[in-house]
């Protein structure tokens, strides 16, 4: 091999290993492009390397022009994977692209049971009684003994109760916010009390330890069992359309007498009978009945002058109903699936 030919394949030799070491040392874009020009610029290593080419014997310049080849190659791909390199670690410039869709995300909405219980409410403000609250921690002497459920009565085992420290216990029922009411107010009363209440109870399709009551109650003079009826008829008209009816049962409840519980008359087959009714036309919807006057006695108010009548309702029961749901778990779950469709 020609002395030329020689010293040109050690120089290439030498440059590769040079440029090796060189590009290990980059670390910006522009050192990187220095390194560019040096090697593949117009002036660069490569281009000198193929400027001898014309100096070797014919026959050598084959196989030295693949060489030179070959350092470009290499140099070339090295150097784009740099870049690549550098580009996906090193800051990037913020970009602002005003033509792209916006992020989209869920709205919330009110939970269906408290759908319900809103309208619930509004039906009753809308036929004049007011909205009480009461704690859900409540004192044995407003969930029952004010309620004329002494202790020892055996109606307290109808209500699996969970107890708290002292006197206190997580309310069975929104009956306690009647005395509540009835403590800081003189009659006339025209009160609804909406609320969760607690029971032992296992879940199951039907039952669930945490639920929702509305209370109803009205004092007055004269007020009678048949105002009763008609509150709850326009109750059930309006959550329910014209065409429902209603029917009160003799019942007992310890704070009413006399005591009934009423049902609907079914929604879904109109009362013709059908699987949501148990082929009996009817749906139970909760109790109600006259204000005992052992009730009047605890809040003195007098059992002479005033009657009163009172009235319970489930909440879940009734959004089962309104949206044919068949499981009172789903209203605790918060799974999105079944949420989303209210
Ligand atoms: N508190 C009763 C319960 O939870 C329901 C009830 C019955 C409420 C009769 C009333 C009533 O106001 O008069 O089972």
């Amino acid at each position: 091999m020609g002395q030329e030919a020689d010293s040109l394949l050690n120089d290439v030799k030498t440059a590769r290993a040079s440029f090796e070491q060189e590009i290990a040392q980059v670390d910006t874009p522009e050192q990187l492009d220095q390194l560019r020009i040096k090697y593949l610029g117009r002036k660069g290593a490569v281009a000198g390397f193929f400027s001898r080419l014309p100096k070797l014997d014919p026959a050598e310049r084959p196989a030295a022009g693949n060489a030179i080849n070959q350092l470009k190659q290499f140099v070339t791909k090295a150097i784009e994977e740099k870049k690549r390199s550098l580009g996906s670690t090193g800051p990037r410039k913020p970009v602002f692209d005003a033509s792209l869709p916006g992020t989209p995300f869920r709205i919330g909405s009110r939970h269906p049971l408290l759908q319900v219980l809103d309208e619930i409410v509004d039906i009753f403000a809308s036929m004049g009684f007011s909205v009480e609250t009461g704690p859900e921690i409540e004192r044995d002497y407003y969930n029952f003994e004010a309620l004329n459920i002494p202790p020892d009565h055996p109606s307290r085992d109808l209500q699996d109760t969970f107890y708290l420290e002292g006197d206190k216990l997580l309310r069975t029922h929104t009956s306690p916010v009647q005395i509540r009411t009835m403590e800081k107010q003189r009659p006339p009363v025209r009160m609804i009390a909406p609320g969760r209440c607690f029971r032992k109870d296992t879940p199951d399709a039907t039952h669930s330890p945490t639920f929702h009551q509305v209370e109803g109650l009205c004092v007055d003079k004269n007020v009678t069992f048949a105002d009763l009826k008609g509150v709850i008829l326009a109750f059930a008209q309006k959550l329910f359309g014209k065409d429902v009816r209603i029917r009160f049962r003799p019942s007992f409840f310890p704070f009413t007498e006399p005591s009934a519980e009423y049902d609907f008359s079914c929604p879904m087959c109109g009362g013709k009978g059908c699987r949501v009714c148990k082929y009996t036309g009817w749906l139970e919807i909760s109790g109600a009945g006259m204000v005992d006057p052992a009730v009047f006695g605890f809040v003195d108010y007098d059992p002479e002058v005033y009657t009163g009548y009172a009235f319970g309702m489930g909440v879940e029961r009734i959004a089962m109903l309104k949206h044919m749901i068949g499981d009172i778990r789903l209203f605790y779950e918060n799974d999105i699936r079944f949420l989303s469709q209210f």
